[in-house]
């Protein structure tokens, strides 16, 4: 029993304390026209420890408000001039933080209700009982306290929605962006592991042919030695321009997988793309294709094997004119960044079907009649030795880019 007495006591004395802080930042204003009742109040609440300024008129009222910013604000309703409903109403729209109790003569509670519903925070009928006006003006605090605090975690609470669904926003972004670049990666594993089973069984197998291929060969060339008739003659050599077709096709095949035998030098790829636009000359121009150069800079040398770069452009370019027989544009553009020298080589040609995209890199994938489809196959091989890059873009009926990205220093694998 002592000790609830001794805690209720040691509450009290906290609350007090409390109310004490309360009060002594807490700024209230009394309007009142009668001087008696307006010095009263303020002495009341001085003597509590409040900041209390008083106003006689409404006019006096909402200038004290603007500038002194009060916490409460005791508002005698009954007074000359500006009623105090409007003095209300105008705290209320311009001062929703500051809460009005009203003042008011008995007999008017249907107007004190009104008051209420206009925004009033509570209502005293006069005369009233000192312990009873502070105990409400305290009451209303406490109820202002909350109510601002409330306010607070609400907005506080949106803020952190919009912030959580902004994250939301950036990672559904960030999953995508990372889907992406797994398929990327995916197709790229699919298409390396494509080229080094499908690319190894046939490079091995074509070194098989080329050896009784050349016997052939040399056993074509022995009997033309020996031959007299003309048309026997031609038939041979119709077997020697076959044998030589399917020893560069076997040739080809080969560097799919693996480089032949390599020279590491320093080149320049704008030098080696001038020098096969010149070779391809008579076929540019045979088609009517325009070629159109844009070099935006003058990447420095790399370190790589000239027949190699030739590789990549020759192939490209090949296939771009073989794209545009009736004529078109072929565009070469050269730019660069801090690490990358980048080329990309565009056609208006035929273009390639969207579902076609992923196949063209594949080994034996052709549209053509006579065509291998190993050309790309073997620019990716090279590209991926000098650790670059290659990228498509295609629209049918409108063209193709490809885009070969090649480190400046180039760190051969
Ligand atoms: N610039 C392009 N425009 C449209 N289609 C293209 C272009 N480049 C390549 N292709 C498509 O990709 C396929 C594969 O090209 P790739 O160079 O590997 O083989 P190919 O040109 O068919 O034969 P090869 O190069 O061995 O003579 C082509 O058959 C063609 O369908
Ligand atoms: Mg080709």
């Amino acid at each position: 029993m002592i000790g609830a007495f001794l805690m209720t006591k040691q509450a009290t004395r906290k609350q007090n304390v409390a109310r004490d802080v309360t009060a002594r930042n807490t700024t209230l204003l009394v309007v009142d026209d009668e001087k008696v009742n307006r010095d009263l109040t303020a002495q009341i609440f001085r003597n509590r420890g409040f900041r209390v300024f008083t106003a006689s008129n409404a006019s006096d009222a909402l200038v004290l408000v603007e500038q002194e910013h009060p916490e409460v604000v005791l508002l005698d309703y009954m007074m000359p001039g500006k009623d105090g409903f409007s003095v209300l109403t105008d705290i209320k729209i311009n001062f929703p933080d500051i809460y009005v109790i009203i003042l008011t003569g008995r007999g008017s509670e249907q107007i004190a209700v009104t008051l209420m519903k206009a925004g009033a925070s509570d209502y005293i009928l006069k005369p009233f009982l000192n312990p009873d006006l502070v105990e409400r003006v305290e009451k209303v605090l406490k109820v202002r306290e909350v109510e601002l605090r409330n306010r607070e975690l609400v907005l506080e609470r949106d803020r952190l929605l919009r912030e959580i669904e902004s994250w939301n926003r950036t990672l559904e972004m960030r999953v995508q962006e990372k889907t992406e670049e797994l398929k990327k990666i995916q197709a790229e594993i699919v298409q390396t592991e494509k080229m080094s089973t499908l690319g190894y069984i046939s490079a091995g197998m074509a070194h098989e042919i080329r050896n009784p291929l050349n016997s052939i060969g040399l056993y074509v060339q022995l009997l033309k030695g020996g031959v007299d008739d003309s048309e026997q003659v031609d038939f041979l050599e119709k077997i020697e321009t076959e044998v030589r077709r399917i020893d560069s096709i076997l040739r080809k095949l080969m560097d799919v997988v693996k480089r032949p035998r390599y020279h590491l030098q320093h080149v320049s790829v704008p030098e080696i793309i001038d020098s096969l636009l010149d070779l391809f000359q008579p076929r540019v121009k045979l088609h009517g294709i325009k070629v159109k150069r844009d070099y935006r800079v003058d990447p420095p040398l790399i370190l790589a094997d000239a027949a190699e770069i030739e590789q990549i452009f020759s192939n490209l370019f090949a296939n771009s004119i073989e794209e545009m027989t009736e004529g078109g544009v072929l565009s070469v553009v050269l730019e660069q960044d801090h690490d990358m020298m980048h080329v990309q080589v565009a056609d208006t040609g035929k273009g390639i079907p969207k579902e076609d995209l992923q196949k063209i890199f594949d080994p034996f994938y052709t549209t053509k009649n006579s065509g291998t489809g190993l050309g790309l196959s073997v620019v990716l091989r090279i590209v991926r030795t000098y650790n670059g890059k290659i990228e498509v873009t295609s629209e049918v009926g409108k063209g193709t880019k490809f885009t070969v990205s090649l480190p400046l220093l180039a760190v051969v694998s």
